[in-house]
Parts: structure tokens; sequence; C-alpha cells
């Protein structure tokens, strides 16, 4: 099996998979180079993963490929699917679990701007939240405040409440009492968004979704043997990403050329 996140984001998935079934085998794909993906045009998007999937692919076949990345997801699944003879599992946005769990009838997607803007999630609130007021938010640098702090750098309280408090509103239209977790880099912060939340919330995150699901493929296949591999592909982050790799599981980081 086969991870792929724009960076460490999707860690937050490999941790859901790893708690279902201990020991699994499976290799990562961060494309630190292009992270993040966030505000990258989308079509460029597209064809960056297909070319690094490709490259990826040619070390092993993988049994499936789990999209960890939501901003992936939502703009390039389709066209993914199609490029490539293995299952393909998304991770898209918990709207449907918000909408069920909100008692005020507001909740926030909190996102990439890609993400939030895109037209799949808007077509996962219609369909899924159609009596709620749904707050599309796209934070400009929440992605990049959690790759600094799984690095080890600490990012400024002031700036992280700042970075999230457009996520919260209190109006005439309700009050938001859930955020959705819309990409898979946040839940690996969720002890400090907590800290600087203006209010509780319910914070929702796809991770132990996409897990059961991803699994559902890997019961069909032979049983993984060998080392977990981490792929990054810019040089420099070989050496910089190795301690947080080896925490997760993953005995060998490699540059991806
Ligand atoms: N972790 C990704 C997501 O779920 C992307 C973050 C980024 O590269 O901006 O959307």
């Amino acid at each position: 099996m086969l991870v792929m996140d724009s960076g460490l984001g999707g860690l937050s998935v490999v941790r859901a998979l790893r708690a279902a079934q201990p020991g699994l085998v499976l290799h990562y794909l961060a494309d630190t180079a292009g992270f993040p993906y966030g505000s990258r045009d989308p079509a460029a998007l597209t064809a960056r993963a297909i070319s690094l999937l490709r490259t990826v692919v040619m070390q092993g076949s993988p049994s499936t490929i789990v999209l960890a990345c939501n901003t992936l997801s939502t703009l390039s699944l389709e066209t993914l699917r199609q490029a490539f003879p293995y299952p393909f599992v998304g991770t898209v946005p918990a709207v449907k679990v918000a909408a069920a769990q909100s008692v005020t009838r507001r909740f926030t997607l909190l996102a990439t701007p890609n993400t939030a803007q895109s037209s799949y999630s808007g077509a996962l609130i219609s369909e899924f939240a159609p009596d709620c007021v749904v707050d599309c938010y796209g934070a400009p640098n929440l992605a990049s405040y959690a790759e600094q702090i799984l690095l080890g750098k600490p990012v400024d309280r002031d700036a992280l409440r700042a970075e999230i408090a457009p996520a919260f509103q209190d109006d005439a239209r309700g009050k938001t009492d859930a955020v959705v977790l819309g990409c898979t880099h946040y839940p690996l912060i969720l002890e400090q968004l907590q800290e600087v939340a203006p209010w509780p919330v319910a914070w929702i995150d796809s991770g132990d979704a996409i897990a059961r699901r991803a699994l559902t493929f890997a019961a069909q296949e032979e049983p993984a043997v060998g080392a977990s591999i981490a792929y990054v592909t810019a040089a420099a982050d070989q050496a910089r990403y190795e301690d947080v790799f080896w925490r997760e599981g993953f005995t060998k980081v490699r540059l991806l050329t």
C-alpha cells in the first residue's frame, strides 16, 4: 500500500492505518518539493501527481494507493484513477459526519484554499448538509504551520489563533459547533488547535474512515513483507524528515528522483 501527501499530513492516515492493523508494511510519498498543495494550480497539481506516482510505482507495484491529501483527492482523484491500474482511496472532508453531529446546524469546513473552493466540497455540502450553514474557510498557512510543528519548530500561538479565527462564527445565522478538519495535516496538530480555539467545538476528522476503506483492499492482497519506506522529493528533506518518519515506523527515507 502506498500513501501519498504533499508532506507529513498523510501521517494522520498512517496512524489510523497502523492503529487498525499493527505492523502493516506501507510506503509513503511526501512531495516535499511541491509542498504546499493548498494554493497550487489544480491542473499542474494533477500532472505533478501523475508524474511522481509513475516514478514511485516503478520501485514496486502497490496494491492500493491512498491519497492522504484532501486537496489532491478533491481536485484530481478521478483523473488519477484513470491514469493508473491500481485502486485509489481518496480522502475527502467529513461533511456528512459534521452534518449528522451539529446541533446548532452551523459548522465550518476548515481546509486548504483549493479544497475549500473545490466544486467537490460544494457538492458534498449540497448533498449532505442542505439544512446547515456551512462556512468554507481556506486557511492559507495552516498546513505549513502543521509541517513546522511536526518538524519540531514551534509556531507562534497568536499566529495560529489568527489563522483559525475565521473558522469560528457566531451571529444571527448561528454559532459554529463543529469544525471539519479538511486537510490531513490538521489532525496532527489537534492539541494546538484546541488550545487557541475561541470556544470548544467537535473536531471532525476522516482518518479512521479512510483507514477502514483502505484496509478492505489490503485484506485482499498477499501479506506484505519488508521495510516501510518513505520517499521525499527534495534532496534537503531526506535528512530533515528522517526523525519524524522513523518515529512513525518508516525505516528508510529515500529521495525520489
Ligand atoms: N495535507 C494536504 C491536504 O489534506 C495538503 C496540504 C498542503 O499541501 O497544502 O489537503
